[in-house]
């Protein structure tokens, strides 16, 4: 295909058409830059409204805030914890970092998300906790994840980084389980650039996370000793300049989300008829948000992911492959620590997932006409090999 003088369709760009910039002006005139200063609470009380929850905790990234939902539930040294194999690095690095073992489960073929008939049978004593991940905006099944929880006395973390805005039987995303994680990052549906959420109705999880992300300081001893610290903590706290961002795209939160629904409505009817492609779905209990409108490309298709990508590279359109499963990562395949907790012959949705999936442009500013190419160059595509 004839490369043309075309404009680049990225794979995401923010979209800042708010008060993004006078309130992160107000952070400098102001002076108030680090993590003191107005637009912290306010940003974590208008997403506490968003979630439906009682009490929302920012912090650096949505790694941190898994970092700090695991401790301040308890999970440390030989606990384990369940994740899927299909997620993106976080979610494992998280449950190391509390130096808890991650415990690899399968995904569904269907929403790609965590297998929930398979996380019974790798429940042990030391089981403390299961992270279901709402992999590119579709939500896990929380029901069965919470019976599992409950029978089991288990701890439930939502991993909603990819998913804000998202729903489960009418309820948020990341309101039910015990803590939700989100993250900020530039390409998330909400963005402060860099940046996460702990969100939670249980005030004593909400006041450790709040302590630990501040070196764990005892807040009652502040005025008294503020160079007390009663714990292990970290420097996880988010900045006034991040949250003034993030207080003004929570001003039109809902106008991002309907935007990525929307992007989705358009590629499903583009692309719906072509051959060797699964387009994503959405359970009838679930509002998907689509995060990323992601696709598997099947043998079907005439060529690989990997050659679609290029192909679309070449015109210009960016994409992203799907996650490297966590079993094959370095860090993990190699680690004598958690060796033997997963038989990669298990993990076999995952790895079909990987070898076939892939990401077409998402932004919510996206145009019908850069949905329209993207789905023509496609199916020119698939056309060529047929
Ligand atoms: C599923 C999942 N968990 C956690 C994270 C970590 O978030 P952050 O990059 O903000 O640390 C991400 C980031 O994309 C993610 O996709």
């Amino acid at each position: 295909m004839e490369k043309e003088n075309i404009k680049t369709i990225p794979v995401c760009t923010i979209t800042l058409r708010g008060n993004e910039r006078k309130y992160v002006e107000n952070c400098l005139y102001t002076g108030w830059i680090s993590s003191k200063g107005k637009y912290v609470e306010l940003f974590e009380k208008k997403f506490a409204d968003f979630c439906n929850v009682k009490f929302a905790v920012s912090c650096v990234n949505g790694t941190a805030a898994l970092h700090l939902a695991l401790e301040s539930l308890g999970i440390t040294q030989g606990d384990e914890v369940i994740i899927p194999d299909f997620t993106f690095v976080a979610t494992a690095n998280a449950v190391r970092y509390s130096r808890a073992k991650p415990i690899l489960v399968d995904s569904e073929l269907d929403t790609w998300n965590i297998d929930v008939d398979r996380i019974e049978e790798k429940i042990t004593p030391k089981t403390k906790a299961i992270i279901p991940v709402h992999i590119y905006g579709h939500p896990v099944n929380m029901d069965q994840i919470k019976k599992i929880a409950k029978k089991y006395s288990l701890y439930v973390i939502e991993d909603a980084a990819q998913a804000h805005g998202a729903e489960y039987k009418g309820k948020k995303a990341g309101s039910l389980g015990d803590v939700g994680c989100f993250s900020f990052f530039a390409n998330k549906i909400i963005t402060t650039g860099e940046g996460g959420m702990l969100v939670t109705d249980n005030e004593k999880v909400a006041n450790r996370a709040k302590s630990l992300r501040n070196h764990a300081s005892d807040t009652k001893l502040f005025n008294v000793n503020r160079y007390f610290h009663e714990a292990l903590g970290y420097n996880y706290r988010m900045s006034n300049i991040h949250a003034a961002v993030g207080l003004a795209q929570m001003e039109y939160a809902q106008d991002l989300v309907d935007a990525r629904i929307e992007n989705a409505k358009k590629y499903h009817s583009l692309l719906k008829d072509i051959p060797g492609l699964t387009l994503p779905l959405c359970k009838s209990w679930a509002k998907n948000v689509y995060w990323m409108y992601s696709i598997l490309v099947k043998p079907e298709f005439g060529i690989t992911k990997n050659e679609l990508m290029a192909a679309l590279y070449n015109q210009e359109i960016g994409t992203r492959s799907f996650f490297y499963p966590i079993s094959r990562q370095p860090a993990y395949s190699k680690d004598k620590y958690i060796l033997g907790n997963f038989n990669t012959q298990e993990l076999k949705i995952s790895n079909l997932l990987y070898e076939q999936g892939l990401t077409l442009p998402s932004s919510s500013s996206l145009t019908i006409e850069e949905i329209k190419r993207v789905a023509e160059t496609i199916r020119s595509l698939s056309l060529q090999k047929s």
